[in-house]
């Protein structure tokens, strides 16, 4: 359920018309529902009533820091991989001591801002991390609280470009492994373990998977008590999946049920890295539609926002609903929805049946606030779109579109071509 919807043949955000806003700002944009964050972020985190719990939302999946304030307001953690979504989420009001840092690539200067920071939690995936971990704490004199992000070798049965549980991916420690990989960060000297972590995939939509995986994790859990290790939180990652098309995605709370199942034990509080089942179907991307063209038997739309702006059709095939903003009673017809990009990829939708409409006419494309502008490029030197967000009557332009000054900041030419 989301705050985007028609009146009067109209679409809107809450009670905005879309087409006003394109009218002020040009295409394309990214359009957030202010009313749809909070509910989804509010209807994930309550489905865990009655656990100790901390809902650390995936930055990676939005980093606008207006959206990261409204989730630190509700009381959010953040799950970052990064200095620079550290950066983010620390400007945006997260407290640090919510924030976990997963990663298997963390650089020195990256875990040193985080020591700096005070964070809550490194989930550690290889040997070698660990070891410059403890390095770079003892340096700064300070202890790097800890869990081993574990690879419980499960299948998600995701896209495989967004599974990563199994022991194929470059994620994590096998679980096999992990019990003595403990026993080595148990004897580190600036290392604290206080968690084991996973995180198996994205746009997961049976709760079986996370059953099973949070069942190894507190398999190893009892073996670690056994060899004198106390584990106070058990990170399960993120993701559950959303509907774009006619997929039927658990809900929050049958999510929470079924893992709440599994956690007897009270000493132990449950971290969850949610990003997509939050945001996204709270952002949609609006273009234009630009010309109309036929090429034999294949009819194309040309609009204005491309594969730099939303990368998911083209990177991993993925189904957007794409909808007029103002519904026409026109015959459908068959066309591939594509961008200006000089590439054959560049589509958003391939061989869809839509209503006919107009060159001037604006689209929707749906579902796009997850891995949507976090994921966009300046590929073909076009500036990066604007995002912004309706809160009941009024719009916030809460990132402001790229300029051509933009693209070539930091360019510099060498004094041998001067
Ligand atoms: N925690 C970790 C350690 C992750 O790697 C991810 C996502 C999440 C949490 C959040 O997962 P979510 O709840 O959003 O499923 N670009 C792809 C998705 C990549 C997901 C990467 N990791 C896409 O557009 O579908």
């Amino acid at each position: 359920m989301h705050y985007f919807i028609y009146k009067d043949a109209e679409l809107y955000c809450e009670d905005v018309p879309i087409k006003e806003i394109a009218d002020q700002i040009r295409t394309p944009f990214y359009l957030y529902s202010h009313a749809t964050l909070v509910r989804h972020f509010n209807a994930f985190d309550s489905a865990f009533d009655g656990i100790k719990h901390l809902t650390c939302f995936s930055v990676k999946s939005n980093s606008n820091i207006a959206i990261l304030r409204l989730f630190a307001r509700l009381g959010a953690g953040a799950d970052i991989v990064s200095g620079g979504e550290l950066y983010r989420a620390v400007k945006a009001g997260i407290d640090p001591a919510k924030i976990v840092y997963s990663g298997v690539g963390k650089r020195e200067d990256e875990m040193e801002y985080a020591l700096k920071s005070d964070i809550l939690m490194f989930n550690v995936e290889s040997h070698q991390e660990l070891l410059v971990l403890n390095k770079v704490a003892e340096r700064l004199n300070k202890t790097a609280k800890i869990s081993i992000r574990v690879n419980p070798d499960i299948d998600p049965k995701t896209h495989p470009y967004i599974s990563t549980g199994m022991k194929e991916n470059k994620f994590g420690i096998s679980i096999e492994d992990a019990v003595e990989e403990y026993k080595f960060a148990h004897r580190l000297n600036n290392i604290e373990i206080i968690g084991i972590s996973c995180h198996i995939g994205s746009q997961l939509l049976d709760v079986k998977p996370f059953v099973d995986s949070l069942k190894r994790l507190l398999i190893l859990k009892g073996k670690l008590k056994e060899a004198g290790i106390s584990i106070r939180y058990l990170d399960i990652g993120g993701g559950l999946g959303i509907k774009y098309s006619d997929e039927q995605p658990p809900h929050p709370i049958e999510y929470a049920e079924a893992i709440k199942k599994e956690i007897k034990e009270n000493d132990i509080t449950l971290i969850l890295e949610p990003g997509r089942v939050i945001v996204g179907n709270a952002g949609i991307l609006v273009t234009r539609l630009l010309y109309k063209k036929e090429q034999g038997q294949k009819k194309f739309f040309i609009v204005d926002a491309g594969m730099n702006d939303l990368i998911r059709p083209s990177l991993y095939g993925s189904y957007h609903e794409i909808c007029p903003i103002r519904k026409r009673n026109t015959p459908l017809v068959e066309v591939d929805i594509v961008g200006p990009i000089c590439e054959s990829g560049d589509f958003f939708a391939r061989k869809r049946k839509i209503q006919d409409i107009e060159a001037g006419d604006l689209i929707a494309i749906m579902s796009a606030g997850a891995y949507g502008f976090v994921m966009s490029s300046n590929y073909n030197s076009r500036p990066r779109p604007c995002e912004v967000i309706v809160k009941g009557k009024e719009f916030f332009v809460i990132r402001e579109r790229e300029t051509y000054e933009d693209l070539i900041r930091g360019e510099s030419i060498p004094a041998f071509l001067i």
